[in-house]
Formats: C-alpha cells, structure tokens, sequence
C-alpha cells in the first residue's frame, strides 16, 4: 500500500471515531499511574522498532530453520532464545526454543510435550496454579490431578508422595510452579524429584512455569533449584512481565529431542511446524532482543534487586500500619488481606477469596505505596 493510501485510511475516521481514540488514550494513560496488582512491568520504550510495524511480519514456522516467508525476525528471535536458555541453564546443544504469545501458550507447549511422550501420563499440579493450565489439560485431554497447596502457595508436597504413591505404575508429568500467580511461592524441584525417587518412578517429565520467577530467580544470590540445572524438560516464562512489553509475549524452552517428536514438515511454508501457532508474532521478539541489549544480565540484576527491595520496604510500611502483609522468598508479590473494595479497585488490585496482592514491579515507587496504604487505612476508618 503507498504512503498516500495508509494516509487516506486515515482520513476515514469520523471526528467522532478519533475522539474515542483520544479517550482511550487519555484513559490508559491516566489508568496507569494506579497499576500495582499484576505483574506487568510498564517502563519500556520500544520507539526505535516502531517503523517495523510498517509490514506484515510474521515469525510463522521453526525460529531455527529457514522459512519461504521471508518478512520474519528469526534471527533476532533465535538470540532471544539464547539469552534465556543461558539464564535457565540450559546446554545449547540440548535445547530449543521460541518466543510464544505468553506465558500461558509457553505452559500448554510444555504440556503438550509431556503428553506425546507419555500418552498415560498423569500431570500433577497444584491448586494454586494459574487458572488457564486446568483449561489446558481439557484441551490436551491430559489426565490430571490437584494436589494440595501449602499456605504460602507452594505445592504440598506430603499430598504429592500419597498421590503419586497410588500410581506409580502411572509416568508423572510435574508441572511445578516457579512462583505462584497469587503469592510468588517457587515448588521445591529438590522435594518434588525425591518423592518421585521414593516412590520409585522413573519415568516423569518435569515442566516447570517460570512465568513471572523465570526472570527474577536468575538474578537472586542463591536461587533454588528453578531450571535446567535440576534436570526439567520445559519451561516457560513471560515476556510482558518483568522484561515488559507493550504486546503479550512469553518464552517456552524445551529439550530439543522431546521437540523432534513432535516436529512435522509442512510444504505450504517450507519449514517445520514446531511451534503452537501458525503464524507467530515478529515484533515480539524484537522487543525482547531490544530489552537483552539495552539491559544486559547486570541491568535486569539491578532491576530484580531493586523490585526486592521495594517489595521488603512495602511488607515492612503494610506491617507498620497493622495491615499482616507478607511475601515468600525472593518474591516481588506482596500478599494482604483485601481491603475495601473502592481501593482495590482504584489500584487494579488482584483479587482471591480473602487475599489481595500488589507487585512490586520495576515502575512501582515508594510513593505509590505509600498512597495505596494511605487510602486502605483512610477507607478502612471510613468504613462503617
Ligand atoms: C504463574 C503464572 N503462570 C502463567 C501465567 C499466564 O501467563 P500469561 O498471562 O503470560 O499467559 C501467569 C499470569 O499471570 C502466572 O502468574
């Protein structure tokens, strides 16, 4: 299309359809400035790849294997990959990635996975697990079970060895958690891999959703087992949280000879289907790759540090005021329980049964804190 038609398509907004836009805008903007419950880093500035979004770019196929479509960032996305397989310990010669549409696509990759290697499989997880992976296994119609979880959010892992003991002719597929949507808690791999070992099962799979922990592990003196170093066979981590990005994007990492199971040739694009969509998202990538270069692992330490710190300072502010705020191991994820409803709402604070939680992400300030436990404690006395 020329210049002159894209600016002609433009012209055909009404006054009014422009005007919805300006609000929108204005909205979001102003929404912004109030965004603490979830866990999506809103500093980034992403400018320089805007020209991209000129064509119809399309990461469609295996990022590792040329493609007859040509208007890809594969390159770019191949070293995304890289970076995150170096950050999870993974060999290079033994893993394979792409970059998905999400933390969610990246957990159903790893299921799906799991499934083809072991048909029979039972995957065990536990119920303080994202809500989309119960939806996943309907989909993958994989057989499951929920087990147990701890109060901090970590599997329980007494509940665990019962429930593998009773099918242990079963192979077990872990899909642990590496820090919990609502609390932050990372499933000890050490404890899980020993109940396997007890109840003598050796043929398992272990995923493990790093969605949020896939990026601030890395970065903390003394992680726990979390990657490839505690022998798992896929990750997954996202994109839009900690690194931030302006489109929802995720990492899936998986050992390349469970991918080469699954891999079919398809003519159409000249190239191996690997991956969970067709076409795939060619900007996302860019923005990761951006962020690696403009960061670096000492500038995501720094960040990670920084949010922790942040993270300690509101526990320690909520504790203060006599509102029991807690948070688990190198976690961003500052648990209270709710306040009034007006607040929560004014602060997009994520909800679940009696529990709120803010995270401390890398644009939350101190001020902002400060303002969202003096409206607490002004509502909370307001309240009748
Ligand atoms: C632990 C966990 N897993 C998976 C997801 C889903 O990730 P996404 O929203 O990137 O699809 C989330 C989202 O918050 C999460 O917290």
């Amino acid at each position: 299309m020329s210049a002159l038609k894209i600016s002609q398509q433009k012209e055909q907004l009404t006054p009014d359809q422009r005007q919805r836009l300006q609000d929108l805008l204005a909205f979001v903007n102003q929404e912004a400035s109030h965004f603490l419950g979830y866990p999506c880093n809103r500093l980034f500035d992403y400018t320089p790849l805007y020209p991209f979004l000129s064509f119809p770019m399309n990461n469609v196929g295996d990022p590792f294997l040329p493609s007859r479509y040509h208007l890809n960032s594969h390159e770019f996305e191949r070293e995304v990959i890289a970076f995150f397989a170096a950050l999870t310990h993974a060999k290079p010669e033994e893993i394979w990635g792409y970059v998905t549409n999400g933390g969610t696509e990246g957990n159903m990759y790893g299921i799906y996975l799991a499934r083809e290697i072991y048909p029979e499989g039972l995957v065990y997880y536990s119920e303080a697990t994202h809500y989309s992976v119960p939806k996943i296994l309907r989909m993958v119609h994989a057989r499951n079970i929920m087990i147990k979880s701890t109060a901090n959010g970590e599997i329980d892992y007494q509940d665990l060895a019962a429930t593998l003991r009773i099918h242990r002719d079963v192979p077990a597929i872990i899909f642990a958690n590496i820090g919990t949507t609502m609390t932050g808690a990372v499933d000890n791999l050490d404890r899980i891999k020993q109940a396997l070992k007890d109840n003598a099962i050796t043929h398992y799979y272990i995923h493990c959703d790093a969605a949020l922990g896939g990026m601030i592990l890395p970065f903390v003196e003394q992680p726990p087992a979390f990657d490839f170093n505690a022998g798992i066979d896929s990750l997954a981590i996202s994109g839009h949280k900690m690194v931030g990005s302006p489109v929802p994007c995720g990492i899936a990492l998986a050992k390349k000879c469970h991918v080469d199971r699954i891999a079919r040739a398809v003519e159409y694009i000249s190239t191996f289907d690997t991956t969970v969509s067709g076409s795939r998202n060619a900007i996302t990538p860019l923005f990761l790759w951006y962020a690696i270069h403009c960061h670096g692992v000492n500038g995501f330490r720094d960040i990670v540090r920084g949010c922790l710190k942040m993270a300690a300072y509101a526990v320690q502010r909520f504790n203060d005021c006599g509102i029991p705020a807690w948070r688990n191991d190198n976690s961003i994820t500052v648990v209270f329980p709710k306040g009034p409803e007006a607040v929560m709402s004014q602060w997009q604070i994520a909800l679940q049964g009696d529990l709120g939680h803010i995270l401390i992400m890398p644009h939350v300030t101190e001020q902002q804190v400060n303002q969202l436990l003096a409206d607490i404690v002004a509502a909370t006395e307001a309240a009748p």
